[in-house]
């Protein structure tokens, strides 16, 4: 009887515990960190990850603007592209910058700012802005020397400028990096992506492979997952790209193997006790521009009809694969689309049909969808009635990107998380909608020199209101060179103070007891 009444106690926890471990009704939030870095790349977060490529400052994106040294006068793409190009501007601009498409250590495709490519006139090897694909005839050899450079067509003699100010590749000789009409000075005025496109085809295949390999293997071990479940946390949100689903042989420059590395995280997350995000971090075409988005040149192609069904898929093949998985606990349909460029009815058409995905693999899964970056404001999301069970909007609090926050100082951040965040979490909470989660945070912000003191004041205060999301949180990022962001050494040095709380180990002590009762009752005969 005392054994019986026991068991069923215990029972009666194991069950407690299996639906209120992530009821988010306050009992136990998600107390998440995110895995930057890992299986999409950010130059930022690990820069020596690109030291090996040559001409590394000449990856794809990067934009460079063409003087003329003999005309002191800058190439020009008229309107921006699509006819001439010509050698006549004072002051370089949009129309005078192009974005590199690497081809190889030394062969590039030049993209104006209306996204057509330099090309060279067949008949009378002119340089004009129309080429809308670019092919071998829109590749040119780039020489360098210093900061000077001859352009030279696969096919042709070098580009130089003419008297009357056009471009035209017909100089036969060698130039030498005197002042000559062949000669031009190029100008690098932004190198600012460093994402997986930029990796990949900045080492070209075979050394992408070996480089990684060996990030995918390192950056992140069951070691962390283990020092995670010792802290307090609870939940990784693991960022992905769309490449996942073609692994081991997505389309070039990706790498394979992303999938794999996946697939361990979930069996780390399963041998320490924590839940997953799979966070859709880079879509086909991106969503943002941004290298986090595997960007090409800062372009947003996402919204367009092939790329959002492309997108579906991704959704559909995570859905299929992990939905059933007991360390599931969501799936992040998009990250931090542009609200610049990605309109509101074609996102939420997305979420919607997101939505039926996953819920088609998974009753329970958390579909979390991601608020537009930009100027947009997370209630458009609250109001468009996407799904019906266990959604959740996910809003990104960082106390930087924006000069609002560039002068303000410590007490200052602080005060703006109480009296702007926690507000903004009370509004959204009463509008009984889906859950609130604070997928992206940071112990950083703009001020110079704080003390430890100071960045564990700001730590405790974005604790102490991000608790009150009703999904919950998770920090950006496990590991990062620029150490503040960095969460490990952040509990390692004590800049933040968070321990998690006792609640995590009491369950899994009952669940071990509750099913060690459960095998009892099952094997006893009565
Ligand atoms: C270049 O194109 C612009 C716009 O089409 C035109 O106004 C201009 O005359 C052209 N310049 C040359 C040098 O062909
Ligand atoms: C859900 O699954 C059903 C049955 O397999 C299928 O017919 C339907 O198209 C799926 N819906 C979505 C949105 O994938
Ligand atoms: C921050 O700035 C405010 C307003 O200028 C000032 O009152 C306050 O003393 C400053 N706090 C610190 C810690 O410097
Ligand atoms: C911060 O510290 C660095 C190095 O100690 C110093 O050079 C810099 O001037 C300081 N900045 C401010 C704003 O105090
Ligand atoms: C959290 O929410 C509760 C109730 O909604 C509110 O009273 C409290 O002030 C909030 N705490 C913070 C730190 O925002």
């Amino acid at each position: 009887m005392g054994g019986l009444g026991l068991s069923g106690f215990v029972l009666f926890s194991w069950v407690l515990f299996l639906c209120c471990i992530f009821s988010v009704d306050g009992l136990s939030k998600v107390r998440g960190v995110n895995l930057g870095g890992w299986l999409v790349i950010e130059g930022w977060i690990k820069p020596s990850l690109f030291d090996g490529i040559p001409n590394g400052d000449m990856l794809d994106g990067t934009q460079v603007q063409i003087r003329s040294v003999v005309l002191n006068k800058y190439v020009s793409a008229a309107n921006g592209g699509g006819s001439n190009v010509t050698v006549d501007r004072d002051v370089a601009s949009t129309w005078e910058t192009f974005r590199l498409w690497r081809v190889s250590d030394n062969e590039f495709q030049l993209r104006c700012l209306g996204g057509q490519f330099l090309t060279v006139n067949s008949e009378d090897g002119l340089i004009l802005a129309t080429a809308k694909h670019p092919l071998s005839t829109e590749t040119f050899f780039i020489e360098r020397n210093a900061g000077r450079v001859h352009i030279r067509p696969l096919n042709g003699g070098y580009v130089q400028a003419t008297n009357n100010h056009l471009l035209i590749s017909t100089y036969q000789f060698q130039p030498g990096w005197d002042n000559n009409l062949a000669t031009f000075e190029l100008v690098i005025v932004a190198n600012n992506l460093h994402g997986d496109y930029q990796l990949a085809n900045g080492y070209g295949s075979e050394k992408a492979k070996m480089v990684l390999e060996e990030h995918r293997r390192s950056f992140i071990t069951a070691n962390d997952f283990d020092f995670l479940s010792r802290h307090g946390i609870n939940t990784v949100r693991i960022p992905v790209g769309w490449w996942i689903t073609q692994d081991p042989y997505p389309p070039s420059p990706f790498v394979g193997g992303s999938l794999a590395a996946l697939d361990l995280a979930f069996s780390w997350a399963q041998s320490y006790g924590l839940k997953c995000i799979i966070d859709l971090h880079a879509a086909p075409g991106s969503q943002n521009g941004m290298e986090h988005s595997a960007s090409r040149d800062g372009s947003v192609d996402w919204p367009s009809p092939e790329y959002i069904s492309q997108t579906l898929e991704v959704i559909d093949f995570l859905a299929t694969r992990y939905g059933g998985h007991p360390s599931l606990l969501g799936i992040e349909l998009l990250n931090e689309p542009s609200a610049a460029t990605v309109p509101l009815d074609v996102l939420v058409s997305y979420y919607m049909r997101g939505y039926q995905i996953v819920r088609n693999h998974s009753s329970t899964a958390y579909v979390i969808l991601c608020q537009r970056i930009g100027n947009a404001d997370p209630i458009e999301l609250f109001q468009a009635g996407i799904g019906l069970s266990n959604v959740v909007v996910d809003l990104h609090y960082y106390n930087l990107f924006d000069p609002y926050f560039a002068t303000m100082n410590s007490s200052q951040n602080i005060e703006f998380v109480y009296k702007m965040r926690a507000p903004q979490l009370q509004d959204l909470k009463a509008m009984n909608g889906p859950l609130v989660f604070i997928g992206e945070w940071v112990n950083e912000w703009d001020v110079q020199n704080a003390s430890q003191y100071e960045y564990q004041k700001f730590g405790s205060a974005q604790l102490d209101v991000y608790a009150n999301a009703t999904f919950g949180w998770s920090y950006w990022t496990l590991k990062n060179d620029m150490i503040h962001w960095d969460f490990e050494w952040n509990i390692q040095n004590k800049y933040l103070l968070f321990s998690g709380s006792s609640m995590l180990k009491t369950p899994s002590f009952l669940l071990l007891l509750a099913l060690g009762w459960g095998i009892h009752l099952i094997i006893m005969p009565r």
